[in-house]
């Protein structure tokens, strides 16, 4: 195949986000359009996420091919989130990609979506091995790469971190996505209350945490003795204190040099404080994804269906079905062997 251009278009489609990203094969982001679905009350419901991208998708990627002034006869290369996700809204991602790989006759890639989370992370900040604390609505890890795979050293149990923060939110009338506002509250408080920090081994469990945080707005003594930014304030400090605790006993055990904060939850500054405070300690470089890159975007699966195609080229279409449950470790990484 003859590449003319380098070009790769990338579409994310996983959960909330549609985003298309066109990344020369040098790694230059050309474009990057994000159409997110923000649910008027609620959480994000599949069909309705279904319906939006459905609508919008076409119109995102010619959006996508004017901000980088070309046209999608340009295109070398379609890159799509196979895995994870919700199964409905992965689909439509596989599809469009499938169609556009076909009638360009250009190779596909299939990406991982948290693979990308690190992948973008890695190239944007300059870090060569970094041992990976990955945070966002969806998941909740913490991974190296070790023997051919991105390894997980620790993880949730049950609900993931942002999906804490979004759902104390809503709880409290602040839309999705909750995040943004509660690191704001928190910031208006240094009153800490005890809510459970619950750590097994390597592993985290945030639901007893979610709970008792809502027992603690719904109770009598709520805007009496305590605020929501004292409630907001604790609920941070425990959850980022819980990351902290495992990401350092992670990099004991790994002996990494660097480590990396990447997914939409990487935003927040004072988990950034945290971990670059235990990155000070045991003297490891520490970095951040750049904020336009934390939360979901076409570009890192661009990327990252780039490094594939450059190390071992594209997929067949066989392997390009979707995979909503698919796990990170269970990928062979052959541009880092
Ligand atoms: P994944 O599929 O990787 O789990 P996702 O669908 O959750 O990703 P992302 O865009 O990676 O999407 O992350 C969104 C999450 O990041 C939401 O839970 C949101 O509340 C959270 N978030 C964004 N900014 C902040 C912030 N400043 N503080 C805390 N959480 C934040
Ligand atoms: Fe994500």
């Amino acid at each position: 195949m003859n590449l003319k251009n380098n070009l790769t278009l990338g579409i994310e489609s996983t959960a909330h986000t549609w985003s298309v990203g066109i990344v020369e094969f040098s790694g230059k982001v050309l474009s990057l359009v994000n159409d997110m679905f923000i649910p008027e009350k609620g959480g994000i419901h599949p069909i309705l996420v279904k319906e939006q991208h459905l609508s919008n998708f076409m119109q995102i990627i010619n959006k996508a091919l004017d901000d980088a002034s070309i046209s999608i006869k340009e295109i070398d290369l379609i890159a799509f989130s196979k895995s994870p996700g919700l199964g409905p809204i992965l689909k439509i991602g596989a599809h469009v990609a499938r169609m556009l790989s076909q009638l360009l006759g250009i190779p596909i890639v299939a990406v991982n979506h948290c693979i990308a989370h690190i992948e973008i992370g890695r190239f944007l900040s300059k870090i060569e091995d970094p041992l990976t604390l990955y945070v966002s609505g969806g998941n909740t890890i913490v991974s190296a790469y070790e023997s051919g795979r991105y390894q997980i050293f620790g993880e949730t149990l049950d609900i993931p971190i942002g999906n804490l923060i979004d759902s104390f939110a809503r709880d409290v009338g602040i839309p999705h996505p909750g995040g943004p506002k509660v690191e704001a509250l928190a910031r208006e408080s240094d009153n800490y209350l005890h809510l459970p920090y619950v750590v097994k081994g390597m592993d985290l469990s945030f639901s007893g945490l979610y709970s008792a945080a809502k027992r603690l707005i719904e109770s009598k003594d709520y805007e009496n003795k305590y605020t929501l930014y004292d409630v907001a304030n604790s609920l941070q400090e425990t959850a980022f204190a819980m990351l902290t605790e495992v990401t350092e006993r992670a990099l004991a055990h790994t002996g990494k040099s660097e480590i990396l904060l990447t997914g939409g939850v990487a935003a927040n500054k004072r988990l950034q404080e945290m971990i670059k405070y235990i990155s000070r300690e045991h003297a490891v470089r520490f970095e951040v994804v750049p904020l336009k890159y934390a939360g979901d975007n076409g570009a890192m699966i661009a990327w990252t269906g780039i490094l594939r195609y450059k190390s071992i080229g594209g997929n067949n279409i066989s392997e390009t079905q979707i995979n909503p449950k698919e796990r990170m470790d269970q990928i062979t990484i052959p541009w880092r062997s």
